[in-house]
């Protein structure tokens, strides 16, 4: 296994930082980008998690500035990123006719022209190094239409589409772009969903998480390590035909 320079957006919590603990695993530099990831409490949570190898610096993904920054000081202290998982996102609910600008705008800069800026700052580097691996954690809902997050709904099925562009325009370079697509995946980003579910409906935050898990046809709710072992795979040696595909984790459901 070749040790390489790994990014991973949003990878203070949940899913991104189960993908950090899996490469860092593995062997790899990994360095988050996060909003918060200069914050001192954040990075000593993270460094709990993960270890203290880890590179944390402050990311806004809606930013070219500070993606083109954050990108350039990596380089400098691991190497040129061959690596890059882009795990930052938000989910804001709204109906059509009551959907703001502003979370319109809000997901779609964050959940999908934020993976644009950190392919577009990685892409270079990894073509001079002839491999590169990009992994866009999308959602089944970027290929099933769920009531009350158009923004969220489409700004994944733009993510999916970013990958197999990315995907055909990385082969010839040796770069492979897949998108993964979970369902409900056990998170504090999910957390605040029992929290809004329970108060809605005048229920417990247990009963909410038992409707989501029994939505599932497994019953259960996706966790991030399964998450992480994907991205795992496809960064390892073992997957180098592993590109333009969607792979749902999808516990069952037939979306
Ligand atoms: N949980 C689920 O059920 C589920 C299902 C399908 C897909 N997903 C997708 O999986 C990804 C990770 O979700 P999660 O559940 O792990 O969420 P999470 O625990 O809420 O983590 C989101 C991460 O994104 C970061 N982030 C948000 N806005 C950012 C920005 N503008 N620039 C840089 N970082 C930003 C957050 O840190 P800061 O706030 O400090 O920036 C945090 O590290 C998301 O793209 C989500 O849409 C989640």
């Amino acid at each position: 296994m070749t040790p390489r320079t790994a990014i991973i957006t949003g990878g203070t919590t949940g899913i991104g930082l189960a993908c950090a603990r899996s490469l860092i695993e593995r062997g790899h530099r990994v360095a988050i980008g996060a909003r918060r990831a200069g914050d001192t409490a954040v990075q000593a949570e993270v460094r709990s998690a993960v270890g203290d190898s880890v590179m944390l610096a402050a990311l806004d993904v809606a930013d070219r500035a500070s993606v083109d920054g954050f990108v350039a000081q990596v380089a400098e202290a691991l190497g040129a990123p061959t690596i890059l998982v882009n795990a930052a996102g938000i989910y804001q609910e709204a109906f059509l006719q009551d959907h703001s600008e502003g979370a319109w705008i809000d997901q779609i800069e964050i959940n999908l022209s934020g993976a644009f800026r950190m392919t577009r700052a990685v892409f270079s580097g990894m073509i001079d190094a002839g491999w590169g691996r990009i992994a866009n954690i999308a959602s089944t809902a970027g290929t099933k239409g769920e009531r009350g997050y158009a923004a969220y709904c489409a700004s994944k099925a733009g993510l999916i589409g970013l990958s197999k562009a990315t995907a055909v325009e990385g082969a010839p370079h040796g770069i492979s772009c897949i998108a993964v697509s979970p369902t409900w995946v056990e998170t504090p980003m999910m957390e605040n969903a029992f929290d809004r579910i329970a108060m809605a409906q005048g229920i417990t935050r247990e009963a909410a998480r038992a409707i989501i898990a029994g939505s599932n046809p497994q019953g259960r709710i996706v966790q991030a390590a399964e998450v992480a072992a994907i991205v795992d795979f496809f960064c390892s040696d073992a997957a180098p035909g592993l590109t333009n595909v969607d792979i749902q984790i999808n516990a069952g459901a037939d979306w």
